[in-house]
């Protein structure tokens, strides 16, 4: 006989686990299923997020980091380091076992909020008597129901046609985060957000790294400014980042992979390189699910398609993360999980979609909330700007980073905040205070007049809404 239970959720990334938490913490009994399995073929939950994204991702970014500070700014310090190294089968290691941190703790949760967790595929066989039967195939083959389903089978990396990803010399962002050695020459296609974070990896540990974007514009959905500020961080790094450019033949040979491309100019080139990695952005991911026998509805991007709600078009089945429209981010992914399970229980769950922060984090970092000078531009909104730079920060020189600056935008009439952008040290924490503020409807103002520790990075953040007003105390 099949199990029972309220609800049951597909899949144990960000969106998934965490719906199923709020969903066990408001009553229901929940199932969450998770196919995710480790190198010992034992249960993985946290999905791309735990397992080859956010978490392992910035494992490799803080151990390249300490590599790069020891090699070239220690000595800034007095302090002398020589003969530095790099094990990287031992950093590779750390990750791993930050990673299983994380699979643990999501297990452990699960355990004291009671849900019951099952390994394996989750697919639909049909529809049942106040629900749906699922079944999950795993070490077991296991059939249960449900009352409501919440989706959250994420996404997976988008291969270029005729490129498929060998893991070996041809990389997604799983085969990035495991590379073996330091490769000589590392070309990236796609200078998104794994472009510049993976490509940062590598070129601290000393890679040649070439970055090939097909857009005219670097990272255009930045805050231009910022972007420009940051775009001259990375070519003083030697981050070789070329623009405009279309992607030819790409062969992948016995000794690495060499791709044919033309550049902006319209000249050809053939670049060399002993490893790629392919960052052309994500796709929502169904395989498996099968969809059909529910009748769910998928656009032509194959995200499943969602009202503002997360309701998919069959009653009582929802949808969240990856998997449909909007920022592939897990912090969206868990708003969207926790808001369906309360809308389940009746209450009013809700996603501010204006206040969504993105941060990238290279070095330096780059963060963000709201809408960018060219967006406001765009809608016809009168705004008045102030920037605040970090080179006038006193935390930011003891630091020993000066790189970059804040940014605020304000409606020009009622000051409110409309946008904060930023790129520099520990920007990935200053935006939590922009973010607050904007979900307060905060003016410019109120930020210049909170009281904001000294020495901090932090006064920055107070420094660019005085600025907004033309009254910056440090600059
Ligand atoms: P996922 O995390 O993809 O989880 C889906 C889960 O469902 C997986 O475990 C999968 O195995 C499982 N699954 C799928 N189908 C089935 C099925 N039929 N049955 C059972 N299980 C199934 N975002 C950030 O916010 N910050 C970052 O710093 C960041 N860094 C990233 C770095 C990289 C390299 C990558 C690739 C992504 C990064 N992201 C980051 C994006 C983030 O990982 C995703 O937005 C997030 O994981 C989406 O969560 P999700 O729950 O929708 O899906
Ligand atoms: P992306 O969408 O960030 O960047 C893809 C880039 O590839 C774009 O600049 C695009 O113009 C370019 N591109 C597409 N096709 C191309 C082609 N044929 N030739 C050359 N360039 C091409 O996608 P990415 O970097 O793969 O990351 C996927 C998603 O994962 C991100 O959008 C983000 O949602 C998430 N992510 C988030 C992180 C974070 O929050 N720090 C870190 C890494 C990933």
């Amino acid at each position: 006989m099949s199990k029972q239970f309220d609800v049951v959720v597909i899949g144990g990334g960000p969106g998934g686990y965490i719906a199923a938490i709020r969903a066990a913490q408001l009553g229901f009994q929940v199932a969450c299923i998770d196919e995710w399995k480790n190198a010992a073929g034992g249960p993985a939950p946290g999905g791309t997020c735990t397992n080859v994204g956010c978490i392992p991702s910035k494992a490799l970014l803080q151990s390249s980091e300490h590599f790069e500070h020891a090699n070239h700014h220690f000595a800034d310090h007095g302090i002398t380091a020589t003969d530095v190294k790099m094990d990287v089968a031992k950093m590779i290691a750390r990750k791993d076992t930050v990673v299983k941190q994380n699979n643990d703790g999501i297990l452990y949760l699960f355990k004291k909020n009671k849900v019951t967790f099952f390994h394996g595929r989750g697919s639909f066989a049909g529809k049942a008597e106040g629900g749906y039967t699922l079944n999950v195939a795993g070490k077991t083959e296991e059939s249960i129901t449900a009352k409501q389903v919440i989706i959250a089978t994420g996404s997976n990396a988008r291969a270029l046609p005729g490129t498929p990803f060998d893991e070996v010399n041809v990389l997604s962002n799983d085969g990035a985060l495991r590379v073996g050695a330091v490769p000589k020459k590392l070309a990236l296609i796609g200078s998104g957000v794994i472009g510049l974070e993976m490509g940062s990896v590598w070129r601290r540990l000393g890679a040649e790294v070439t970055i090939l974007e097909g857009l005219p514009t670097f990272l255009g959905a930045v805050d231009e400014q910022i972007a420009k500020e940051a775009k001259k961080a990375f070519d003083k790094q030697g981050l070789k980042i070329e623009l405009g450019v279309k992607v030819g033949e790409i062969v992948n040979g016995k000794n690495g992979v060499t791709v044919n491309y033309t550049n902006a100019k319209g000249e050809a080139i053939v670049l060399d390189a002993d490893k790629l990695i392919v960052s052309i952005g994500r796709v929502p991911n169904t395989i498996g699910l099968n969809a059909e026998a529910i009748g769910l509805q998928l656009d032509e991007r194959g995200a499943i398609v969602v009202d503002g709600e997360c309701k998919t078009n069959v009653p009582g089945v929802w949808a969240v993360g990856d998997v449909v429209h909007g920022p592939m981010l897990a912090h969206k992914a868990e708003e969207e999980g926790v808001a369906v399970a309360e809308r389940m229980a009746g209450q009013h769950g809700h996603v501010n979609f204006n206040t969504i922060p993105w941060v990238i984090y290279t070095s330096p970092e780059i963060a963000w909330v709201g809408r960018t000078e060219q967006q406001l531009k765009a809608d016809g909104v009168a705004y008045k700007a102030g920037t605040f730079p970090f080179l006038a920060n006193g935390r930011a020189r003891a630091l020993g980073d000066t790189t970059g600056m804040v940014k605020f935008l304000a409606d020009a009439t009622t000051d409110e905040i409309l946008g904060v952008h930023m790129v520099g040290p520990q920007v990935s924490e200053l935006i939590s205070e922009a973010v607050v503020a904007m979900e307060f409807r905060a003016s410019a103002e109120d930020i210049a007049r909170i009281c904001h520790a000294h020495p901090s990075l932090s006064e920055a953040t107070k420094e660019a809404a005085l600025a907004v007003d033309k009254r910056t105390l440090n600059f």
